[in-house]
This record gives structure tokens, sequence and C-alpha cells, in this order.
């Protein structure tokens, strides 16, 4: 349906979600995610790096909205991988959260550093952990983040598969060895980023497909986003800004429109810089 996507294990995800990545872990970045919940937004992106569950918890308890008609996803970061650190960050994370399950638990990123050279051990330690989470209940759905095929590999033969993928996802970086993987095994991708950091906002080939439309090129990137079965992940400050965000549905993107934008591709990206996730031709440079 056009409001949800359906997981590999039967859950649903709402297909827009609010990301608190860089969000002001204070009483003005409450007010935001409290605007959000009020114009509607139901799923919740947070991480135990981002210091933002607490917010978003006061937020959500503010709100009156109950929890049941939210989805809340949170990450255990890469220091906290091993099995007993794992379910400590876990348990830290529904405690600022102030809920007693969360929907989605993700492995924030892949390896502890480019220079553990037994990650795929800890990796398939951590995998495995993340199962009994979900067996005991305790999460609905779990998943990764910033995954590339090889590291999927590493988990290949485990008893149940990563539901999800969270990368960066835009025209400026389409990752589409990555993003054909996923969708091959039946693992939604989410897009973090998909305004490019905001850098593609003003892009002049964003801009005349927007002025075609009648939108706003926030809302031409978020489409393209869908147009590719990709989960955006989507923030604002402002409270017209998270409004026009919502409204994808009243307009579509050609074959044409999406063939422009994808010409945009592969010239940056955060994600290709990192050396555990270096892909050798992505540097740094204008869109
Ligand atoms: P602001 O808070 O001023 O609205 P990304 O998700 O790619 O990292 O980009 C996020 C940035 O894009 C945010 O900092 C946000 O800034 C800006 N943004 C979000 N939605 C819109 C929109 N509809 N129009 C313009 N800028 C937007």
């Amino acid at each position: 349906s056009e409001d949800s996507f359906l997981l590999s294990d039967g859950n649903k995800i709402p297909c827009i979600g609010f990301g608190t990545f860089g969000l002001d872990n204070n009483k003005k970045g409450q007010d935001i995610i409290k605007t959000a919940i009020s114009l509607g937004y139901r799923h919740f992106d947070t991480a135990s790096l981002y210091g933002s569950e607490e917010i978003l918890g006061k937020a959500i308890k503010a709100s009156g909205v109950s929890r049941d008609e939210l989805f809340l996803t949170s990450k255990v970061w890469k220091d906290d991988m091993a099995p007993g650190a794992i379910r400590k960050s876990f348990d830290r994370s529904l405690h600022a959260l102030g809920t007693d399950y969360l929907d989605l638990l993700l492995i924030h990123w892949p390896r502890a550093n480019e220079n553990d050279e037994d990650w795929e051990e800890h990796l398939l330690m951590a995998w495995n952990t993340f199962i009994f989470l979900k067996q005991e209940g305790k999460v609905k759905s779990i998943g990764v983040s910033n995954f590339l095929p090889q590291h999927f590999d590493v988990i290949h033969s485990c008893s149940e598969k990563p539901v999800v993928n969270q990368i960066e996802f835009h025209p400026g970086y389409m990752q589409t060895g990555t993003v054909d993987y996923c969708q091959r095994h039946s693992i939604v991708v989410e897009a973090w980023s998909p305004l490019g950091r905001g850098a593609l906002l003003n892009h002049p080939v964003v801009e005349e497909i927007a002025k075609k439309h009648k939108v706003s090129t926030a809302k031409v990137l978020l489409r393209f986003c869908l147009a590719h079965n990709v989960l955006p992940l989507v923030k604002s400050s402002s409270k017209e800004r998270l409004k026009d965000n919502l409204s994808l549905f009243d307009f579509k993107l050609s074959e044409d429109d999406l063939y422009v934008l994808r010409g945009i591709a592969e010239k940056t990206g955060w994600s290709g810089q990192h050396p555990d996730l270096s892909i050798p031709k992505a540097k740094v440079g204008d869109f």
C-alpha cells in the first residue's frame, strides 16, 4: 500500500520515517518531535549513538499517542557489539525511550573498525544475539545499517535474515549494487540523508523537475526514494517543511524524471569516503 512497506518477517513499516540524528537534544528537539507526531509522523528512527532517545521518549509521552500506533527503531553502536554489551545497549534504549519493546533494532555499523581482523566472528555473534532478542519478544524486527553485500555474506547462514538495511541513498549516491542485493533478498532499504545531507535541495536538475511538478525539491528527492522502493528517513526543524515532506502522494515522477535524476549519481557520498565502506571511485566533490 501507499503508506507502508511489508518486511520479510511479516511486519509492516510506515513508508516514511522521521530521522532524529543531529536533532538538538533539548526541549527544542523534543518540541520538533512533538510537532512531527501531531502532523502525523508515526515512524521514528533513533540510535544509541544519537543521544536523541530520551527526547523522543519524552515527546511520545507528551503526545498522548499510544505506543502501538508508533513504529520505533533504534540501533546498537559498533563499540557495543559483544553479546552482553548489545543487551545493555538495548536495555538503555528501552529505558530512554520509555517503552518495553522496539519495533526494529539495527546493527548500526558492520565492523568495529578497519583494523578488526576478527570482524566476521564479531558480526556473527552480534547478529545471533539480535536473533535471540527477537525470539525473546523484546524487539519485533531486526536489521542492519550501512551494510554492503560482503557484510551480509557473513551472516548468510543464520536462522533469521535482516529485514532492513539503512544506508545513505539519494541521487548523488545511489549504491546500486547494495540496493539491488538487498531487494533481491527481500531486505527493505531505508535511506538516511535522502536529501543528500541537504546538498541536493538546490541542485539545478532537481530544481527543474520540482518546478515542472510545482512541488519542493525535497519532495522530488523523497519520491525518488519511493520510486526505487527505498524508504526515506527525513528530518526538518520547520513545521512547514515537516508537513511538506509528509504530503508525498499528490504527484508522481515520470520515468523520464527518474532517468534524469539518476544521471546525477555517483559523484559523491559520505559513506564512500569511509575506510570500512569504501567504494574506490567515490570522491568528495560537488554534485
Ligand atoms: P531544516 O531543518 O532547515 O528544514 P538530509 O536528510 O539529507 O540529511 O537533509 C536534511 C536537511 O534538509 C535538514 O537539515 C533540513 O533542514 C533540510 N530539509 C528537510 N526538509 C526540507 C524541505 N522540505 N525543504 C527544504 N529543506 C528541507
